[in-house]
């Protein structure tokens, strides 16, 4: 195969003959020569190919090759004396296997993000959203890495599945009846005997309780997949399809669940600090100055931890002005999780320990009956990237607390085997794909950094 340009950057001196196939991002024309910018998206770096006059269609063809066009380039490396590039590629022989009409919609200019997002099936080929999409490789490979250098099994959860894992309500339907004509029974209900699994089914908004299925034989377990949750929040930090980690750990209790979550973290941030540098430095210096030095500060400081009850006691001491009025009993708002993180404490925060009342039905209850084993890890600029718990192992008061949540425990019977044949304490969290995605980059909105996202309204591509 040829080289990509990411290898021949690395490892070709000048003097070198490679052959590269990519995009034109600009041609610019001078007297009797023409320079492509060649962008293979290898590495965010192009080539610039010296096209000479000499070469046969010069005139009728390779002159003429427009931004967004196809091209193969084989030429000879050489030290280039223009500025931000090393070398420079003279080519000997040019292949054009497109050119792309005066519509391509990505001509050399600023676009918006919004305007990328219309053409998610392009905008791949812009600086920014290639650089995501290395930064999601690269750092999906690192979880794997992380997890099994620890010992942690990766099991593969159901998407499709009958349990609401959060009991939140939150699901998308997976159906194959005829929604024009839905079979109804004697009550007039929706006849879901009738449907391809025989019960209502939906996409799964998390592998936890699967997960916890194969913790209770494993030990140390990890899922890493795509979530689906129907929530109808159109905000820059929620999607309806988003990926996320979830680690399950047998005979495990909070502060082991927070130690790793906190280790996972700096993990990832000193990973892409060391594999990743370029499309690092390039999102510090093109779309958030504050990339490197939070990447740097969370891989290198230890996280805050307070609980929820210390949080709101801050909070309402601060005396700064919320749009949601801080009170023990009330979730903690977005606004109230950035400003632990950005303004008291400056660095990630775990808050532990939140009311029941506004937690899932699977976290472990304390003894003062009010408030649950629950963690979540707060950063700079985002609020939550992970949310975990100590899962409640107690047969009785997992029961009450289904009860009490609204729940039918009649959907949770293998939940609750897992309790009853050889429980044990356990735990687990999960870390939001997107999220970490949204801090690693800097950027602003959670559809940046997924190649086709799916929002309330929106699922084209
Ligand atoms: O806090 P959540 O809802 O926790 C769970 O799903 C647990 N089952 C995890 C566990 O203990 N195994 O979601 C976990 C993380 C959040 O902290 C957030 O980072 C991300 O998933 N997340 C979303 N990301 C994008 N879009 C959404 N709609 C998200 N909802 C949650
Ligand atoms: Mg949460």
């Amino acid at each position: 195969m040829q080289s990509r340009i990411k290898e021949i950057l690395a490892l070709q001196g000048a003097g070198a003959e490679v052959v590269i196939d990519g995009w034109v991002r600009t041609r610019r024309d001078g007297k009797g020569f023409c320079f492509y910018e060649v962008n293979d998206g290898s590495c965010l770096s192009g080539i610039q190919a010296v096209i000479p006059g000499t070469l046969p269609d010069f005139e009728t063809l390779l002159s003429r090759v427009t931004t967004g066009s196809s091209v193969r380039v084989k030429g000879v490396l050489t030290e280039s004396l223009g500025k931000g590039q090393k070398y420079e590629l003279q080519a000997t022989e040019v292949t054009v296997y497109n050119v792309a009409p005066p519509d391509y919609p990505l001509q050399k200019k600023k676009h918006s993000f919004e305007y990328l997002r219309e053409i998610a099936h392009l905008r791949p080929r812009t600086n920014t959203i290639s650089a995501v999409a290395r930064l999601r490789s690269s750092l999906s490979f690192a979880v794997h890495t992380f997890f099994q250098e620890r010992g942690f099994y990766y099991v593969h959860t159901p998407i499709i599945t009958t349990s609401d894992a959060e009991g939140a309500g939150e699901m998308f339907r997976v159906s194959t009846l005829n929604m024009e004509k839905l079979p109804k029974t004697e009550q007039g209900h929706i006849d879901f005997s009738k449907d391809f699994f025989g019960k209502p089914a939906s996409l799964t908004v998390s592998g936890q309780l699967e997960g916890e299925a194969y913790a209770m034989a494993m030990g140390r377990i990890y899922t890493f997949g795509p979530t689906f949750r129907a929530e109808n929040s159109n905000t820059s930090r929620h999607l309806a399809e988003f990926w996320m980690i979830e680690p399950e750990m047998a005979f495990c209790g909070l502060e082991q669940d927070m130690d790793l979550a906190e280790e996972f973290v700096r993990y990832l941030c000193a990973y892409v600090l060391e594999h990743n540098r370029e499309d690092i430095e390039f999102f510090n210096s093109r779309v958030n100055p504050a990339v490197l030095s939070n990447l740097e500060s969370v891989a290198l400081q230890g996280f805050e931890r307070i609980s929820y009850t210390e949080a709101v006691e801050r909070l309402s001491s601060s005396g700064h002005a919320f749009e949601y009025p801080v009170s023990w009993g009330a979730d903690i708002q977005s606004e109230h999780e950035r400003f632990l993180t950005e303004h008291i404490f400056k660095k990630p925060v775990i808050v532990y320990d939140y009311p029941k009342a506004i937690k899932a039905f699977y976290m472990r209850l304390n003894d003062d009956g009010r408030t649950v084993r629950a963690m979540d890890i707060l950063v700079p600029g985002i609020g939550e990237l992970i949310g975990g718990s100590e899962r409640e192992e107690r047969m009785d008061v997992l029961i009450s607390r289904i009860k009490e949540c609204g729940l039918d425990e009649r959907n949770y019977w293998w939940y609750l085997d897992l309790r009853k044949f050889g429980g044990a304490p356990h735990a687990g969290f999960g870390l939001g794909f997107e999220r970490l995605l949204l801090f690693v980059t800097g950027l602003q909105n959670i559809r940046e950094v997924i190649p086709f996202p799916r929002f309330p309204g929106s699922a084209e591509f």
